[in-house]
């Protein structure tokens, strides 16, 4: 259990996952965007939390290097534990292996359905009504080397209606990931 651990969110977006945290209590220590237009910016900013944009597009496709400049920054901060919350940049194993057991992501979907590369945003929600499932929903899980693919620690299954679009599916399995992201966290964390 990781008591008093610094914590650092790790956005490429709107950040309402992030706002579930900052809104949950947890006390986050440093946001990283990989987007300098990041809404997410705007609700570190308000929240008076300290943050720092590494702009994927300026590293794009050495994601080694990007990876290790992330690193680098959780490394000075002293971060004990990094939570992807619509994080859209794979990182290589140089992150993963610093952070064992202390990397967590969201991801849209109750996985292992439309997960791994390419999966991402509104591409999930697309994919889960091609599919035709009746249910989907959301889980938080360890980050390892396989995207999408490590050890499960919480999901949570919505119903998709028949007159679901992605937008409208997406907003109904957001609601969850906010629920489920910062229970998950504070589990990890041990309040
Ligand atoms: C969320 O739905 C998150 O699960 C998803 O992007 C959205 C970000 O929203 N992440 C992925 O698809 C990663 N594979 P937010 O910026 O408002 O939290």
């Amino acid at each position: 259990m990781m008591k008093n651990k610094k914590v650092a969110v790790l956005v490429s977006g709107g950040g309402t996952n992030l706002q579930a945290l900052i809104d949950s209590g947890i006390e986050i220590s440093l946001v990283i965007s990989s987007k300098k237009d990041a809404y997410a910016l705007t609700r570190a900013a308000k929240n008076g939390i300290a943050a720092v944009v590494t702009e994927w597009a300026d590293y794009r496709p050495e994601r080694e290097l990007f990876s290790r400049k992330i690193l680098e920054i959780l490394l000075e901060h002293s971060i004990d534990l990094v939570v992807y919350a619509g994080f859209m940049v794979i990182l290589s194993d140089c992150v993963c292996k610093a952070f064992p057991n202390a990397m967590l992501n969201v991801h849209p979907s109750l996985i292992p359905a439309f997960c791994g590369e390419g999966y991402y945003g509104l591409k999930v929600h697309k994919a889960a009504l091609e599919r035709g499932v009746k249910l989907s929903g959301a889980t938080v899980h360890f980050v390892n080397d396989v995207c999408d693919g490590g050890p499960i620690i919480m999901q949570k299954a919505v119903e998709v209606h028949d007159d679901d679009t992605p937008e409208t599916l997406q907003a109904r399995v957001m609601q969850v990931e906010r629920e489920i992201l910062p229970l998950a966290v504070k589990r990890l964390i041990g309040e």
